[in-house]
């Protein structure tokens, strides 16, 4: 008798593991990029979704042809804040984007939570996705709860063309987040040289100092990157700056600690040496 019983339960266990695995399948490529980076409205899902977004969430367009023929409203908002045209750039849908901005939705919502459609569309950079919410009129300064701009996701996630399309826009280039960051900060700590000359370009202001006092060039000699502080150097960035704990860029140099023993030792007395040899006199 009990044999019996515990063969029903293991295969019942089986079915229900297999399921599990099944749906996992399906579901997994939307919630997830290759990088393994979560999609947000994975875990905001279905709270107040109106039958427009749970048609938008399938990305498929048949249904949601239909949904927009009878009259959904495309403005509507989920519990957490989130519109159709939110979900529709999350998941990189050029056409429903389209169909919805000419439906006259606001590019502009702000989500319970803070984010917005253009942010989205900077995370995953989706560049048209991007021009279609500039042209609809979208606010190519509107800043996430933790006061991120927009310029401040495209050169966190490095995408350098999304960094030129805010830039000619107008986003400021010297907006600085909750913590202090400008985008030249994150940019100069991430390693990002290229975003790091297209923002001095656009005239950021390479002294501005996060909530900690540390300034992009601070960033650049903490994180390492060499070629980061030769352009800021160029850019006339200030050495005399202190952190919060009075350090200058020049004692922080000193201190930073090294992970790889060879490589890491070079670089740290190569970026001593640049800011020794550093004549204020010939920067621009
Ligand atoms: C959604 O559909 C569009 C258009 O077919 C496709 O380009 C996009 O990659 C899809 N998004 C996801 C996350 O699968």
């Amino acid at each position: 008798m009990w044999r019996v019983w515990w063969v029903v339960v293991g295969a019942l266990t089986l079915v229900v593991v297999e399921a599990a695995k099944l749906n996992e399948k399906q579901t997994k490529p939307r919630c997830q990029d290759m990088e393994g980076r979560q999609r947000k409205v994975c875990y905001e899902r279905n709270r107040g979704y109106t039958a427009l977004m749970y048609a938008i969430d399938r990305n498929t367009t048949e249904v949601f042809d239909i949904l927009l023929r009878a009259g959904s409203i495309v403005n509507a908002v989920s519990a957490k804040g989130l519109t159709p045209l939110y979900l529709a750039v999350d998941l990189g849908n050029e056409y429903i984007v389209d169909k919805l901005l000419q439906k006259g939705a606001d590019p502009n919502t702000v989500s319970t939570t803070g984010v917005t459609p253009l942010h989205a569309a900077t995370y995953w950079g989706h560049q048209n996705v991007v021009e279609f919410l500039l042209e609809k009129g979208a606010d190519p300064n509107l800043q996430e709860k933790d006061g991120f701009s927009v310029l401040h996701k495209a050169v966190y996630y490095n995408f350098p063309s999304i960094v030129d399309i805010f830039i000619e826009k107008g986003s400021r280039v010297d907006s600085q987040n909750k913590k202090g960051h400008t985008a030249l900060i994150h940019a100069a700590e991430g390693g990002h040289t290229v975003l790091v000359d297209k923002l001095l370009k656009a005239k950021a202001n390479p002294n501005l100092q996060d909530t900690s006092g540390k300034t992009a060039l601070h960033w650049a000699v903490l994180k390492q990157e060499k070629e980061v502080v030769r352009s800021l150097l160029k850019a006339c960035a200030d050495l005399t700056i202190q952190d919060n704990r009075g350090r200058t860029v020049k004692d922080l140099a000193k201190v930073v600690r090294v992970k790889n023993k060879d490589e890491d030792l070079k670089k740290k007395v190569e970026i001593i040496k640049l800011l020794a040899d550093h004549n204020v006199a010939s920067c621009s």
